[in-house]
């Protein structure tokens, strides 16, 4: 039986990962499965129940009642606000490990999916054959990040937006539970310099080359 073609796409706050994701599974006709959604549900969640963002407890009973099928397109949760909520709660284990199954079904299923987030390659599904470790500097993402809030009626400082992306990468990259980091046999794709057509001719290319290694 052939492996199915997981492909694990981590990295920082707007380093082109999401995009680069969605358009490997449309692709390649896979399921794809935004995996920081789940986190800044939880976080919205903590937040619509008024409950601080520090109380442990509190996040993981939200963590657990979570319905993945209601996760929609609410623009809500693609705020400033809902990403740091849900950098502050990534960091308890018990969120971590009430989110876990649904990840990992979804990751398993016979024809493979495609998942972005900070722990793809190292903690959800290790065994992918084909792992990205997307990033760029936080200049760059904090520009790509500022431009989008901007063109949609957000009023933020760029000056602002670096220190929040600077703020996010320390927080998820040092937390002690499934801290982001490039898996050993991640390929690291830097897209600094890139557009994201460059971006994502090649993810696309990492993606032949793991399925030709791996007989997919
Ligand atoms: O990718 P994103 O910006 O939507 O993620 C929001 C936050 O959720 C991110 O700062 C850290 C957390 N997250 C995580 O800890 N693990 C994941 N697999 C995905 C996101």
């Amino acid at each position: 039986m052939t492996r199915p073609l997981i492909i694990a796409v981590d990295g920082p706050a707007a380093s082109g990962k999401g995009t680069i994701a969605s358009r490997l599974a449309r692709t390649y006709g896979l399921p794809f499965l935004d995996t920081g959604l789940l986190y800044r549900a939880v976080g919205m969640g903590v937040l619509a129940s008024r409950a601080s963002l520090d109380d442990e407890s509190a996040a993981v009973a939200v963590a657990r009642s979570l319905d993945a099928a209601t996760l929609s397109d609410d623009p809500r949760l693609m705020t400033g606000e809902a990403g740091e909520a849900a950098s502050r709660i990534a960091g308890y284990p018990g969120v971590r490990a009430a989110l876990l199954d649904l990840q990992q079904a979804l990751a398993h299923q016979p024809g493979g999916a495609v998942l972005d987030g900070r722990d793809i390659g190292t903690v959800i599904a290790p065994d992918a054959p084909a792992k990205l470790f997307v990033t760029a500097t936080a200049e760059v993402r904090a520009m790509r990040r500022w431009k989008q809030l901007t063109g949609r009626g957000d009023a933020i400082a760029y000056e602002d937006m670096l220190a929040d992306i600077v703020r996010r990468d320390e927080r998820d990259a040092g937390r002690g539970a499934a801290p982001m980091v490039q898996a050993d046999d991640a390929v690291l794709l830097d897209t600094t310099e890139m557009d994201i057509e460059t971006a994502f001719d090649a993810a696309r290319r990492i993606v032949e080359a793991a399925r030709v290694r791996n007989g997919l």
